[in-house]
């Protein structure tokens, strides 16, 4: 296969928001030019999008953009509402399906958790009922993202139910490096079409879901790792959510951002993954361990940065390193589940793919084994898609490359099944 032309599907359906209302509020940062960006691939997928600006945000961006792409008016003052019998502003806040700031600036988010409604945006805002859905996407520096300020009024907002798509780490209009960049636009999309599309499949089941890479420190400094993106990992994460689950994200290193709704509990080393997975042993419907973990960890961590010898030669041999058995968190789990619990694992390999899924599918006590071949372009490591082969006690089932979110789909259909499944074996065997 080549490697350089590899089609991504997508995976929200091009009518996916038909008959969806979004109001789309648009506060002052330089990120909202990204705005036009979003409201117009939600107009591709048939929403039906009002704009409402801060004055600030009008500032960077023009209304006649939005207008234009919506082919709706545009607010910006609250004085700009029509003379007519019905207030737009409580209209617009009670019929949208769902309610988005992109970008919220560190302002926006402060007024929002305080209530106050000084313009058009935070009146609509206010005026939002408590059912419809509030997605908040952050766009700001750093410093001002940590601000113990801003932490705490989106930390009060998240109690209010209010979803927070995680923005990013990157160059920041401020020429600094960063956490505070606005989360990419298909991101904030994708979280917008997640929350719009829900299903009830796995409503109240909890999963269980490990991705991202482990690392195993060897000095201060130093560490052993691996490739995992945690791509994978978070697609299930969030398609898991789509259906109505409950999801604990436990992660190593990851290169993506979590999925706004999860429950994410962040560690480093195959230990500290596996002792977050125990505490969560008891309860979960579904674990699946995407997570590329360590097999191996140093036997000792040095305490201080290991140096090289001053004198050193280039040809001489470098330090020996010993390295001992990490405890297998699927096995471990897998070991202690109850009937009603079921096991997912994947196996990344580079040869015997299905040989080597079946003898993982019995070690570890899994329902299902997810094979990567991960030597195949376009599948397994810090890619967009993957290739896989799902592997049960009867069963095999090959995809073709898909983007992870439209694999992770194609697992938790499997999942679904094999869950209904084992709850009504469960059921008519207590019935006898
Ligand atoms: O994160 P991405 O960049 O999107 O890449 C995705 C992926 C390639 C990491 C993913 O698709 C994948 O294959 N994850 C499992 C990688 C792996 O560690 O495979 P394994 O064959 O070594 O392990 C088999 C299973 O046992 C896995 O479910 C693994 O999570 C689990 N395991 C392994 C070792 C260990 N100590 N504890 C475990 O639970």
């Amino acid at each position: 296969m080549s490697s350089d032309i590899v089609r991504v599907p997508q995976s929200a359906q091009p009518t996916a928001l038909a008959g969806k209302r979004i109001l789309l509020g648009v506060s002052g940062s330089i990120a909202a030019y990204k705005a036009a960006d979003i409201c117009s691939q939600l107009a591709k997928l048939e929403a039906d999008v009002h704009v409402v600006l801060t004055p600030r945000a009008a500032r960077f961006v023009g209304v006649p953009t939005f207008a234009a792409l919506t082919r709706n008016p545009v607010l910006v003052d609250l004085f700009d509402e029509p003379q007519s019998r019905r207030i737009v502003h409580v209209d617009l806040a009670q019929s949208a399906h769902l309610v988005l700031v992109a970008p919220a600036s560190a302002n926006l988010i402060a007024r929002l958790a305080h209530g106050i409604a000084d313009d058009m945006l935070t009146t609509c805002l206010i005026a939002t009922p408590r059912g419809t859905p509030l997605l908040i996407a952050p766009a700001m520096n750093t410093i001002m993202w940590e601000h113990p300020a801003t932490v705490a009024n989106v930390q009060l907002l998240r109690t209010r139910g209010v979803r927070v798509v995680e923005p990013a780490e990157g160059l920041l209009a401020c020429q600094e490096v960063g956490v505070g960049k606005l989360a990419e636009v298909e991101t904030i999309v994708q979280a917008v079409v997640d929350q719009l599309t829900r299903t009830r499949e796995f409503d109240g089941d909890e999963f269980v879901i490990t991705a991202g890479a482990t690392r195993e420190p060897l000095d201060p400094v130093r560490f052993l790792t691996n490739r995992s993106s945690g791509r994978m990992g978070v697609a299930i994460a969030a398609e898991a959510l789509r259906r109505g689950a409950t999801v604990t994200l436990i992660t190593g290193h990851m290169s993506v951002p979590p999925p706004t709704g999860v429950d994410w509990i962040q560690v480093e080393t195959a230990e500290e993954m596996l002792g977050a997975a125990l505490e969560h042993a008891q309860r979960f419907a579904v674990f699946i361990g995407a997570a590329a973990v360590a097999d191996f960890a140093p036997e000792r961590i040095a305490t201080a940065k290991i140096k090289k010898p001053v004198d050193v030669k280039n040809d001489e041999a470098g330090p020996v390193l010993r390295l001992r058995r990490t405890q297998d968190i699927l096995a471990t789990v897998g070991a202690m589940k109850r009937p009603a619990q079921l096991i997912v694992g994947f196996a990344a390999e580079t040869e015997d793919l299905i040989a080597n899924a079946r003898r993982k599918l019995q070690s570890k006590h899994a329902d299902l084994i997810v094979a990567n071949d991960v030597t195949q372009a376009g599948a397994g490591f810090d890619v967009e898609t993957n290739i896989v082969t799902m592997v049960g006690s009867d069963f095999e089932r090959s995809l073709p490359l898909l983007s992870k979110r439209e694999v992770a789909s194609r697992i938790l259909d499997e999942i679904a099944e094999m869950r209904t499944g084992r709850l009504n074996t469960i059921r008519e065997e207590s019935s006898q």
